[in-house]
């Protein structure tokens, strides 16, 4: 399973959608979550990670 914080995907709310809720990876094991997680949840869940992307590049590199 990918480390999502640092997938181009979370920077793309459509290819985000199309996995998580579409299930465009199905093939490749990554299964549609749509009978648990609406549009908004998926939403929501790319705005987390998105922001923990962020925090661990802080750590990473303080000013
Ligand atoms: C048991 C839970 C899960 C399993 C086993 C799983 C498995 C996987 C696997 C195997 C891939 C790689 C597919 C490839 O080869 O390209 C993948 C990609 C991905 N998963 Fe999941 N996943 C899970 C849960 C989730 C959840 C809850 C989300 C978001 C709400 C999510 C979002 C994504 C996204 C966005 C990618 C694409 C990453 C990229 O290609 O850069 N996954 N997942």
């Amino acid at each position: 399973m990918p480390d999502l914080r640092w997938s181009a995907i979370g920077g793309d709310a459509e290819a985000w959608r199309s996995v998580v809720i579409d299930g465009s990876l199905n093939d490749v094991g990554m299964v549609s979550f749509s009978s648990q997680l609406t549009a908004e949840d998926a939403e929501a869940i790319r705005a987390y990670v998105v922001t923990q992307a962020h925090l661990a590049q802080e750590r990473k590199a303080p000013d």
